[in-house]
């Protein structure tokens, strides 16, 4: 097994066999709502599908990036996930595919159109890893294994900090964005210090930027934006914390407690960027659908979970299945205790705010 492999095959036994590398801060709990004891609708009637990327989901959800590789239980999990997708009519993102290139038994992890043939499923790279070996090739390669429909690039700089093994030259990866983008339709040459910008230009799926448990800010909103990017998923803090997550591997748990709060919580990353022009996806610590409601409402359009997914995909379909319904169910009496008939009715509607 590759050091890459078995990186991925222990991120998954620490996330699974410690509940506390989930900070379960509950910030969305801070956020209260308008309860409506005259909804005025019919809760048979309520509609919580919409589109995305031109594909119609049940509802607006989204199983975040997580896993692939040759390991039995990697594959087991990318399977169930992506059956569990396919049936209930959600989306799903893969973890990292850059193991792809070195562990030729891992792409079966992540040719899964057998089992998710219509479901829109996302691609997942990451930005730093443009500075050491990957390249558009690379990010083409990994969205046709998957024939994907988005590619995500994450951003890790947290995570990779403090793994031992950590790639850390962040650099050039949007700089260039900010000070000089180059005119409609004008090529960016390589090595321009836009290297993100280069894969949504060269790419002919969409590129969404997530973080992994940190969340986004403002000026690096405007430089992905600034480089092309249409979506980003905002990945805040309170939930997953890569900080412990590495910092256990590394048996240096008291580097990962001086971290672990690091970010920025994710109903404020929602907050900050709600009024830029990009499409938002939440993610980082929603675990309900009362979250996702409210991650509607401050302008989300899609809400993603990791974690709370990882214990079911290692069971079965089904298991995963019956989270979804779960998450779903909660979502849609949300929407009803709104008065909301439509996702249109929550999405930006901060007056359903309790002041
Ligand atoms: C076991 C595990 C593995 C992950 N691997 C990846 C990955 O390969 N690529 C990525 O973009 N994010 C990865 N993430 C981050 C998630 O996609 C998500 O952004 C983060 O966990 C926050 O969501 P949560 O609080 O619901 O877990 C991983 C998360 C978990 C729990």
């Amino acid at each position: 097994m590759s050091q890459l492999e078995k990186r991925k095959a222990e991120h998954v036994r620490i996330v699974a066999e410690d509940p506390s590398m989930d900070r379960r801060k509950f910030y969305f709990d801070d956020i209260r709502l308008t309860h409506r004891a005259l909804p005025e609708i019919d809760f048979k009637g309520i509609d919580p599908s919409i589109e995305f990327m031109g594909k119609k989901l049940s509802f607006p959800f989204l199983i975040s990036s997580m896993t692939g590789g040759g390991d039995k239980l990697l594959k087991k999990i990318n399977t169930h996930l992506a059956e569990a997708a396919e049936a209930e009519g959600i989306a799903m993102g893969v973890g990292s595919q850059r193991i792809f290139f070195t562990e030729p038994t891992s792409k079966s992890s992540f040719d899964l159109r057998s089992v998710a043939p219509t479901a829109l499923l996302f691609s997942n790279l990451g930005a730093v890893q443009l500075n050491e070996d990957m390249t558009l090739q690379h990010a083409k390669a990994v969205v046709d294994i998957l024939n994907a429909d988005a590619l995500c690039i994450h951003l890790n700089p947290l995570q990779e900090a403090i793994q031992p093994e950590g790639d850390t030259d962040f650099s050039n990866l949007c700089t260039r964005a900010q000070r000089e983008r180059p005119p409609e339709g004008g090529a960016v040459t390589e090595g321009s210090g836009n290297k993100i910008g280069e894969i949504v230009q060269g790419l002919e799926v969409p590129v969404i930027v997530k973080e992994v448990g940190a969340g986004i800010s403002v000026p690096d909103a405007e430089l992905l934006i600034k480089a092309g990017v249409q979506t980003i998923d905002v990945a805040g803090a309170g939930g997953t914390s890569w900080s412990r997550i590495e910092a256990a591997r590394c048996g240096d748990p008291a580097l990962g407690e001086c971290f672990q709060d690091w970010g920025i919580p994710t109903p404020e990353v929602l907050k900050s960027l709600a009024p830029l022009d990009v499409t938002l996806i939440a993610s980082g610590g929603i675990r309900t659908g009362i979250d996702m409601a409210k991650a509607m409402i401050l302008g989300a359009s899609l809400c993603g979970m990791a974690r709370p997914f990882l214990t079911p995909a290692m069971e079965s379909t089904d298991a995963v299945r019956k989270v979804i319904q779960r998450i779903k169910r909660e979502f849609v009496i949300t929407m009803f205790l709104l008065g909301a008939r439509t996702v249109d009715d929550l999405k930006g509607h901060e007056e359903l705010i309790l002041k």
